[in-house]
């Protein structure tokens, strides 16, 4: 299995979120990508999409994909599943409804399933190289849709199949339906909502734009007057576009700027700055190298292009004295659906990543905002006419008016602001779109727009691993958690918790990173983690606990008599023995944190989970414990017992 894993995981991951990406990564290729190709059906309707895995979770009444009327769903994945070595292997489905399975154009399994309990296929033998897979499902007619597909194999225990052996090329649908999931992920990312009315359930719909409620203590004049007039100029990605073109532009954005200016809360920040010191400097850029900011940064050392990353050289001119390290203490503090998360930094650390990443800024370009009374007021009248309010939150009269959504007819999805050349005295902001962003908005335009009525998790978690650049870390890094194994891993509420932020207690402590939050994404991606693996968005209820087989698992995890998990795990406030030989998570944590099938699957092999995990495996092959006297060395049994002991949490009595 080990080679197996190492050998496909080679293969780059390509994702199927598409917000914002260069062209040139649409383009249809020939290669194979990873996962399968899927089409999801709900009525005469149909979604189509490259998938991970074979994996769904529809709850009742809740549509498969945005683009599909809730009601009874089914699915198709087909592609290939590549494997290195010919051997036997059964293949496992946990699923409500109808499956069928087809290896190599013969039908491995045909059942009506009703999880959690699982069905098996008869033995299949794969040959090696790549074999044909196809899974139909269709989804009961009432409650919740799902399905897993797993499989095992003499050298593979039961566990999901990785993304990486599975591989498909793209086709036309595909590439019709990105197109169209590209373009409603752009109306919702540029907020064109926001001036163009209109109704609709998908979160990014409330996303709001940075509030100029005191903004002149945090932003300086000049950065706010080049900013407004193309904020294009300052960062390719941005989602505001420009409102001023006409001859008296530059003017416009200055009178603008100056009003933002005059905007100062009653206390400005400055007072509070401390001088910055060398030592600050050299502290701050080993924090900015623990704490991975490049992940999502352009290097402000460097001046190789960085496509998708935001630049911070221009931070001397952008932030007032002292804002910098409030902005990075609290990026969400004026601006929720920002994407820059939130470190949880201490003043310290905030004040020595700002020392830091001032001393490699360009030199600043500073001006005085203008005095003048009547440029003031220009400006103060231009916010209220010109559009600003309709994304940016101010108290004063919003005096600026646009056609609701559904007056913008399909035909016209190709003028106004999606013109190409834009006439000079029309009133449509421009934004800095590509020709494909503009085929995409246009499908999207042409369509019946009733996908903005929908959400799905998993499609959220789609788009947003992509533009909060989860895979920059997770994967990137040694010793992160593998992305793959998140949705399959956790449950649903605590990796809300842990995502969103409000969970403080860090499951690798001796990380010198740490996982940023993202408070206003958060709930919505653990959702989406787990739904995209086949599991429910909210955990099921716990069976009863067995207090016998508790003390067992008492016993075994200590080290007399036990399997000694204390050398390298903490359980609550006791610490492990040998933490050298390889941290652990502490145990108390695994009840909150694991679905019970993962640390099944995980105990009985974890190296088959991850192939660089350093904790042994105390299952034979046949699954059979190391310790045979305990429990008659019934392996599933004594992983029973482990657990039910690991359920006391916080009570977990002190191990022996
Ligand atoms: C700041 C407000 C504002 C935002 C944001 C905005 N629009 Fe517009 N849009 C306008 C105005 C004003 C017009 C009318 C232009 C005119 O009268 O010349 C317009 C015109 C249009 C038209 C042509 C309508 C017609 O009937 O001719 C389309 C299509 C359009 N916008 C789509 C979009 C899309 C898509 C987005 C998001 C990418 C968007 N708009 C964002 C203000 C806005
Ligand atoms: C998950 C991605 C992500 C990570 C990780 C991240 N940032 Fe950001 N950061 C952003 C985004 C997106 C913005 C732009 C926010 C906006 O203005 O809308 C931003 C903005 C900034 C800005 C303002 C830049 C400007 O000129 O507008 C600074 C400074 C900054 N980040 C510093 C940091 C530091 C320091 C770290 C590491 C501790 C870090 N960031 C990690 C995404 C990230
Ligand atoms: C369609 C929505 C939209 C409109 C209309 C809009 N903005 Fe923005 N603006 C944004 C967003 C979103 C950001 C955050 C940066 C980003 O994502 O590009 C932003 C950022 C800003 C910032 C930087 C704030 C900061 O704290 O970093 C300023 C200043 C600003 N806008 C001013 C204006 C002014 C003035 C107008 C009217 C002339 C305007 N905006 C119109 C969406 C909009
Ligand atoms: C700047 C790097 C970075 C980025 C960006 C990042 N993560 Fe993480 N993440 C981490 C680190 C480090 C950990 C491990 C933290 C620990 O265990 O204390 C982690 C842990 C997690 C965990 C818990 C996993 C476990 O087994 O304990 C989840 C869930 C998670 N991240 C989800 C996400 C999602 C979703 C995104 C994108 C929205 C994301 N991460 C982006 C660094 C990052
Ligand atoms: C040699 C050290 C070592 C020993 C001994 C060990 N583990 Fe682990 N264990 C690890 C490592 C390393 C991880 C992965 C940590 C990570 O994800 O960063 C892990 C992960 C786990 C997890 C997943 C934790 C989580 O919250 O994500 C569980 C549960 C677990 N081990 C249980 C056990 C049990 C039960 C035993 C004894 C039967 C045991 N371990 C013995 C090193 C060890």
């Amino acid at each position: 299995m080990r080679s197996l894993l190492l050998g496909v995981c080679r293969l780059i991951l390509v994702t199927t979120g598409l917000l914002r990406f260069p062209d040139a990564l649409l383009a249809a290729s020939a290669e194979p990508i990873p996962g399968l190709a899927s089409v999801l059906r709900s009525g005469p309707a149909s979604d189509h999409r490259s998938a991970d895995i074979i994996a769904l979770y529809v709850p009742a009444g809740q549509p498969a994909t945005p683009f599909l009327p809730a009601g009874p769903v089914s699915a198709t994945w087909s592609g290939d599943l590549t494997v290195d070595l010919r051997g036997d292997y059964t293949f496992h489905a946990a699923f409500s409804g109808k499956l069928k399975l087809l290896i190599n154009d013969a039908v491995v399994l045909d059942s009506e399933g009703r999880s959690p309990s699982w069905v098996d296929s008869q033995k299949v033998r794969l040959n090696k190289g790549a074999n044909r897979i196809v899974a139909e499902y269709s989804g009961p007619q009432k409650g919740d849709s799902e399905v897993r597909v797993y499989w095992s194999g003499k050298e593979v225990p039961f566990n999901p199949i990785p993304t990486a052996a599975l591989s498909h090329s793209t086709n036309p649908d595909i590439e019709r339906s990105d197109r169209l999931r590209k373009g409603r992920d752009l109306f919702a990312e540029l907020r064109c909502i926001r001036c163009h009315a209109g109704e609709g359930s998908m979160p990014e719909l409330s996303a709001d734009a940075p509030s100029f409620s005191g903004i002149g203590s945090r932003r300086q004049f000049g950065w706010m007057a080049r900013w407004i007039a193309q904020p294009a100029s300052l960062r390719t990605d941005s989602a505001m576009p420009d409102l001023f073109h006409g001859p008296d532009a530059v003017g416009q954005s200055e009178a603008i700027a100056a009003f933002l200016a005059s905007l100062k809360t009653a206390t400005p920040s400055a007072a509070t700055v401390p001088a910055p010191n060398p030592e600050a400097v050299e502290a701050g850029r080993g924090l900015y190298e623990k704490l991975h900011c490049v992940a999502c940064h352009v290097a402000p050392d460097s001046s190789e292009p960085a496509p998708g990353k935001i630049p911070q050289k221009g931070v001397r001119s952008k932030f007032a004295p002292g804002a910098l390290a409030a902005f990075l203490r609290k990026p969400s503090e004026h601006y929720a659906w920002i994407r820059m998360p939130d470190f949880k930094l201490s003043a310290l650390e905030a004040t020595q990543l700002a020392a830091f990443l001032e001393s490699v800024a360009d030199q600043p370009s500073l001006a005085a905002p203008p005095a003048d009374e009547s440029i003031l007021l220009k400006g103060k009248s231009l916010v209220s006419s010109s559009g600003c309010l309709n994304c940016h939150s101010l108290d004063l009269p919003n005096a600026f008016k646009a056609k609701p959504l559904a007056d913008l007819k399909p035909e016209s999805w190709t003028s106004g602001c999606l013109a190409e050349t834009p006439s000079a005295d029309s009133k449509a902001p421009r934004y800095a779109l590509s020709a494909a962003d503009r085929a995409a908005l246009g499908a999207f335009g042409r369509s019946d727009r009733s996908s903005l009525n929908r959400h799905s998790a998993a499609d959220f978690l789609a788009r947003h691993s992509v533009s909060l650049h989860c895979r920059e870390c997770h994967g990137k890094f040694e010793g992160f958690p593998a992305w793959d194994l998140l949705g399959g891993k956790l449950k649903p509420e605590w990796a809300s918790r842990f995502i969103t932020g409000s969970e403080s207690r860090k499951p690798r402590p001796w990380l010198e990173s740490r996982m940023p939050a993202f408070p206003t994404h958060g709930a919505w991606l653990a959702q989406g983690l787990a739904t995209a693996h086949g599991l429910p968005p909210v955990a099921p209820a716990d069976d009863a606990p067995d207090a016998e087989l508790a003390k067992v698992g008492h016993q075994l995890v200590g080290s007399s008599g036990g399997f000694a998990c204390i050398s390298c795990h903490s359980v609550g406030e006791f610490g492990a023995t040998q933490v050298f030989e390889a941290p652990g998570i502490n145990l108390a944590l695994s009840h909150e944190r694991l679905q019970p099938d993962f640390f099944r699957r995980w105990l009985r092999n974890p190296v088959s989970i991850d192939p660089n995990s350093k904790m042994p495996a105390y299952f034979d092959e046949e699954g059979r414990s190391a310790l045979s006297e305990v429990l008659g060395g019934d392996g599933p049994k004594t992983i029973r017992a482990l657990w039910e002991y690991l359920r006391l949490g916080s009570k977990m009595p002190k191990p022996e």
